[in-house]
C-alpha cells in the first residue's frame, strides 16, 4: 500500500539545537497513529515540518508520494492536511454551528454565483453530520465561548474536518481535560479514524492515552524515532522503559 505521509531524513537546526534530527517516518492511507516523547523531543517541531509552517534544514516530506518540502503551507494544507494546534483557536463569539461553517462559507465564496438553495443544504448536512461527529450536536447553537475546555478542543477538530481532509494531525488533544473528557477523546478519534476514512496523526505524552487509542505507536526522543510498534511492544523496550515509562515524564 503506497504512504500517504512519508519523511526522509528529515531535520530542523534551531542554532545549535537540532530538534528533529533524521527522522525516516511513514503512515499509511486510513492510518490511525500516535507519537509520543516527552516534552522538547520535538514532536511539535516535526507537525511544523509536516505541514509547512517552518521549513527543514535537511530531508524531504512526501505527500501522496509528492515532494511538498518546499511548498508553501497553504499549497500544503489545500492538499488536505489539517491540523489542530495545542491551543484551541476557535472564533469565541459565534456559534458552535458557526464555527464548523466558516471552511464551508470560504469554499462556497468561490462559486458564489452557483450557490443555490440545494448547496446550501447540503453543506448544512455535512456541518450536522461533522458535529454528530464530535458530539456538539446538541450545542449546535450555543456560542462557542460557553463550551468546556474539552468541548472546546472537539469543536476545534470538527473544524479540522470542516476542511475535508484526508490526514488530520493533532498536537496533544487532551491538553488540559479531565478524566471523563481525556477518555470521551479517545473515543471520539477512534470513531473520526473508523468512520471518515482519513489518516490521523496524533501527539500525546499521557501514556493512558497511548494504551486507550489502541494503535501503532512512534516513539520520540532527543529528535529521532527510537522505536515504534504496538503499545505492548514499545512498553516491553529498555529504552523506552528509561525514558518514558520509568520515573515519572523525564523531559528531553
Ligand atoms: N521556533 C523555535 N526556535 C528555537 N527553538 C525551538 C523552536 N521550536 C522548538 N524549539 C525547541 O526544539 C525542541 C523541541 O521542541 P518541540 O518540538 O516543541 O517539542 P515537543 O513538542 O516534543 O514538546 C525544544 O528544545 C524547543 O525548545
Ligand atoms: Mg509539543
Amino acid at each position: 500500500m503506497e504512504n500517504l505521509l512519508e519523511t526522509k531524513n528529515l531535520r530542523k537546526r534551531f542554532g545549535g539545537l537540532v530538534a528533529v534530527d533524521g527522522v525516516n517516518f511513514s503512515l499509511s492511507r486510513g492510518e490511525l497513529r500516535s507519537i509520543i516523547g516527552p516534552n522538547g523531543c520535538g514532536k511539535t517541531t516535526f507537525f511544523n515540518l509536516v505541514t509547512g509552517k517552518i521549513k527543514p534544514t535537511g530531508g524531504q516530506v512526501y505527500y501522496e508520494g509528492e515532494d511538498i518540502t518546499n511548498l508553501p503551507i497553504h499549497r500544503i494544507s489545500q492538499k488536505g492536511i489539517a491540523r489542530k494546534f495545542q491551543v484551541p483557536s476557535i472564533f469565541g463569539t459565534m456559534s458552535v454551528y458557526e464555527n464548523v461553517r466558516v471552511p464551508f462559507f470560504s469554499d462556497q465564496k468561490r462559486h458564489s454565483m452557483f450557490v443555490g438553495r440545494s448547496i446550501q443544504r447540503e453543506s448544512h448536512d455535512q456541518i450536522m453530520a461533522i458535529l454528530r461527529e464530535v458530539r456538539l450536536e446538541q450545542k449546535a447553537n450555543e456560542i462557542s465561548d460557553h463550551l468546556s475546555h474539552g468541548e472546546k478542543q472537539w469543536l476545534e477538530i470538527g473544524m479540522a474536518l470542516a476542511n475535508k481532509p484526508n490526514l488530520l494531525l493533532l498536537d496533544e488533544p487532551t491538553g488540559g481535560m479531565t478524566l471523563g473528557e481525556t477518555r470521551a477523546t479517545v473515543g471520539l478519534i477512534k470513531r473520526i479514524s473508523a468512520d471518515l476514512n482519513i489518516s490521523i496523526l496524533v501527539i500525546e505524552h499521557d501514556i493512558s492515552f497511548v494504551r486507550e487509542i489502541e494503535s501503532k505507536v512512534t516513539v520520540m526522543y532527543k529528535g529521532q524515532i527510537i522505536h515504534e510498534g504496538t503499545f505492548e511492544e514499545i512498553q516491553k523496550d529498555k529504552t523506552v522503559r528509561e525514558i518514558y515509562l520509568g520515573r515519572g515524564h523525564k523531559p528531553c
